[in-house]
């Protein structure tokens, strides 16, 4: 048996729409075996239900892609990633799929192998190179292949993230976005996604605030997430540098170097009656980590 431990994750960080992600450090967990011809999930028999199961579906796509026949599969999952709020629960579930795909069929872990096989059933990187690889990362396209390139961000920033209790899908959050945009704005995310990579990584404040505005995806979402300005105002007015919608949303991250913060935040959140929890994350540099049992 295999345990896999596959954390949460913020994507695009405002300007870095399908590029940029961060690793957290609240995770779920998986227990992993292969088992004689049926697919059981938390203790249910349901092979129907269960073959739904990202977790199930990315371990059989790892399995046909290594060329590996598994009799069947048994999963035990402790979730703690809230679904659907834009903290990578699709993306923990995936590499966590593929990922028992190698251990089960006695393959050498790759992580690389498996951002790409990962990457290529979510359909983006930017949430998969985060989970598997820990820390900072900037994913990108070379001809048909995905990469990700790793950065460390100064210790100095912490990312409150305030999720609300509703629910919105990667799949509607992208079908609001345009097909095409205009010259300018792509300059203006190019700029601003540089500087953001300049700023995390130098722990430079002024230039993270500048840095943390975005034209591609936020500008069209913002209709979809409630309270969505009001929610950026508390942030400003209460020590963050800047905040941003986590991955498609609906959750909303502010960063600051004020520990005061989050506790002025849930204070003003609850005076103004907008219903999230809010809770600080720490950056897991480690990334998704396995082990046998
Ligand atoms: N970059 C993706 C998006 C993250 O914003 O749609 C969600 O999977």
């Amino acid at each position: 048996m295999f345990k896999i431990i596959s954390p949460a994750t913020s994507a695009n960080l405002a300007p870095g729409f399908d590029s940029f992600g961060i690793c957290f450090n609240i995770a779920n967990e998986i227990l992993a075996e292969e088992f004689q011809d049926a697919i059981i999930v938390n203790n249910h028999g349901d092979t129907l239900r269960n073959k739904e199961n990202l977790i199930v579906k990315s371990f059989f796509y790892g399995c046909e892609t290594l060329g590996y026949k598994p009799k069947g599969l048994k999963l035990n999952v402790r979730s703690s990633i809230p679904v659907a709020r834009g903290l990578g629960s699709s993306a923990s579930c995936i590499n966590a799929g593929v990922t028992a795909a190698y251990l089960i069929s006695g393959n050498k872990v790759n992580k690389s192998e498996i951002f790409e096989i990962s990457t290529l059933i979510e359909g983006h990187p930017d949430n998969i190179a985060p989970n598997i690889f820990g820390g900072a990362s900037i994913s990108y396209r070379n001809g048909k292949e995905f990469k990700a390139a790793k950065f460390n961000i100064a210790d100095k920033f912490s990312f409150i993230t305030i999720i609300p209790e509703y629910r919105l899908s990667t799949s509607k959050a992208r079908s609001v976005l345009p097909e095409t945009y205009s010259r300018e704005d792509c300059v203006y995310n190019i700029s601003h996604a540089s500087i953001l990579t300049l700023a995390l990584i130098s722990g430079n404040e002024s230039l993270l605030r500048d840095a943390l505005h975005d034209k591609l995806h936020q500008p069209y979402r913002s209709v979809l997430i409630e309270n969505y300005e009001k929610i950026i105002k508390i942030c400003m007015e209460h020590g963050a540098l800047g905040c941003y919608l986590s991955g498609a949303g609906p959750t909303m991250v502010a960063i600051s170097t004020d520990t005061k913060t989050v506790g002025k935040l849930r204070k003003a959140f609850s005076d103004e009656r907008i219903q999230v929890n809010v809770f600080v994350n720490k950056i897991n540099r480690k990334g998704l980590e396995y082990f046998a049992l």
